[in-house]
């Protein structure tokens, strides 16, 4: 079976080509640093368009321009291009840096071709990427004519080949990218919880080791606090499980696992009708561990890697779970379910006992759209990191630095895990009002082993959000596919 997914605009590297500037049709993009220099391809392009460049340069408004910021010069006379696009970018520009120019291209790009004259920036595959995140559209929903394939990117750079071989890697983390948001744009008819077991599957064919367990078997192994979630859906209730091993034998695997509730109406604890149709993201966790498990294998990282994700939806029905409920988790503990719209941290608590129990991980990092408290407290900028270790926590906020993607260290502590008690069961599944987030991944530490250093990612905020973002338009992020695939390759390929 086939599914839809979003392909990526085709991005090539070239010898830096002089007569081949002249003639090309669609948009050729100049780099420019702030002290205004040229570089030899700019240079040509001024001479082609009779020192218009140099004029622009003379003005003084280059030196205005900020990294990332393009100024259009439209139809330019001696060339066949559509417009030129000078860019602002230091030559030694960080990853970010060459990143958001990329997206600054990707955005004004459309659907046109083109051409980055780049002979002497340092990060020319970061810059490709940025375009090729930003030029990112969902259309799988929609009829019509079928979306044209955007124009290519091609990048002419001093060291075409040596790039060629850096671009497998950029690529192997933009199709990760797009796996998720695809995943996370997609409605809860389309994306049930059989047809995202699916698209696991066919991840076979990129190496992984796939396992999806059903209700029975989730039955057997004790996990009724996330049956209890799946309860009242038609849907039949799965957990997936991904094993990439491309690292040193018998070494224990990171574990990543992921919420993936393909739709949270609240349960019983029904949700309000305003927004409610946001819900179908509610799987962003799940998604984002697919994505990097794409990545991961794509690029034959040479890490062990495991991704296991819950997959569930949440419908009030007569099955449904009610409130007063009490039910027993994989690890033996009872919950007192106070409202079953609090069904993220139930779901992961099965999943994270099943994959410490089955891989004895070397760390284990889960990733939901848990509460929209933590919408509140940091807007959609940053995930909210809550963790029981501060060296793979310091290590993750810096592979999450260092790819753009916004992550803040939350508190945790005793106080907070307080407002859980139940009077009838071992806990409850919330707390009060207060510190929502917090008392969430208070929940979830009281299923991670002692010795397991663990962090939990709230994503509410930044899975899908409802403005341009740093490398992605409007929609489904794919926030944290980065981030994490940096944090392996620094963990375990370094
Ligand atoms: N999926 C929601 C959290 C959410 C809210 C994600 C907004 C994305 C955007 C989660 O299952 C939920 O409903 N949480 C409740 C918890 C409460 C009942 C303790 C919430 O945040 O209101
Ligand atoms: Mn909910
Ligand atoms: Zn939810």
């Amino acid at each position: 079976m086939t599914h839809p997914m979003t392909t990526l605009t085709q991005a090539k590297f070239a010898a830096v080509d002089i007569d081949a500037i002249a003639a090309f049709e669609g948009r050729v993009a100049v780099l420019i640093g702030a002290d205004g220099k040229l570089d030899t391809a700019a240079r040509r392009v001024n001479r082609l368009m009779k020192g218009a460049l140099a004029r622009m340069v003379e003005s003084g408004a280059v030196g205005k321009m900020k990294s990332g910021d393009i100024k259009t010069l439209a139809w330019p006379s001696g060339m066949a291009a559509e417009a030129v696009d000078v860019v602002c970018v230091e030559r030694n520009a960080k990853s970010d840096e060459a990143r958001k120019a990329g997206v600054a291209l990707g955005k004004v790009k459309g659907d046109a071709a083109l051409l980055v004259l780049a002979p002497q920036l340092r990060r020319p595959v970061d810059l490709m990427l940025g375009a090729v995140l930003r030029a990112y559209s969902f259309t799988a929903r929609k009829t019509g004519d079928a979306p044209k394939a955007p124009g290519e990117i091609t990048l002419m750079v001093a060291n075409p080949d040596e790039l060629e071989a850096e671009a497998v890697d950029a690529r192997a983390v933009a199709e990760g990218v797009f796996f998720t948001r695809d995943l996370v744009s997609e409605p809860a008819n389309h994306l049930t919880t059989t047809e995202f077991a699916d698209r696991i599957s066919a991840m076979k064919d990129l190496g992984l080791n796939i396992t999806i367990l059903d209700e029975d078997e989730l039955q057997k192994l004790g996990m009724g606090c996330l049956l209890s979630v799946g309860h009242g859906s038609i849907s039949p209730s799965k957990v997936a499980v991904m094993e990439w091993m491309g690292g040193t034998k018998g070494e224990a695997p990171l574990a990543l696992v992921g919420k993936g509730v393909v739709f949270d109406t609240g349960g019983i604890s029904l949700k309000p009708a305003a927004g409610m149709e946001d819900m179908t993201m509610d799987m962003g966790g799940a998604g984002v561990v697919c994505g990097v498990m794409r990545t991961l294998a794509l690029r034959k990282a040479k890490a062990n890697v495991v991704g296991l994700v819950g997959l569930v939806e949440n419908m009030p029905s007569d099955r449904a779970t009610r409130p007063g409920d009490v039910v027993t988790s994989m690890k033996g503990d009872t919950v007192e379910v106070i409202n079953t719209d609090a069904e993220g941290r139930l779901v992961l608590a099965d999943v994270m006992w099943y994959a410490q129990e089955t891989y004895k991980p070397s760390a284990m990092i889960d990733l939901a759209t848990l509460t929209g408290a933590i919408i509140i407290g940091l807007g959609h900028d940053n995930a909210g990191v809550f963790s029981n270790d501060d060296t793979l926590s310091r290590a993750f906020l810096k592979a999450a630095e260092t790819e753009g993607e916004g992550a803040w260290r939350m508190p945790m502590g005793k106080s907070y895990d307080d407002q859980l008690k139940s009077q009838i069961a071992d806990m409850k599944n919330v707390g009060g009002r207060p510190a929502g987030s917090i008392t969430a991944a208070q929940f979830l530490l009281r299923f991670v082993k002692d010795g397991t250093p663990w962090i939990h990612l709230d994503i509410a905020g930044v899975a899908s959000v409802k403005s341009d973002t740093t490398y992605a338009p409007k929609g489904a992020t794919g926030w944290g596919v980065m981030a994490l695939n940096r944090l392996v390759a620094d963990m375990q390929e370094g």
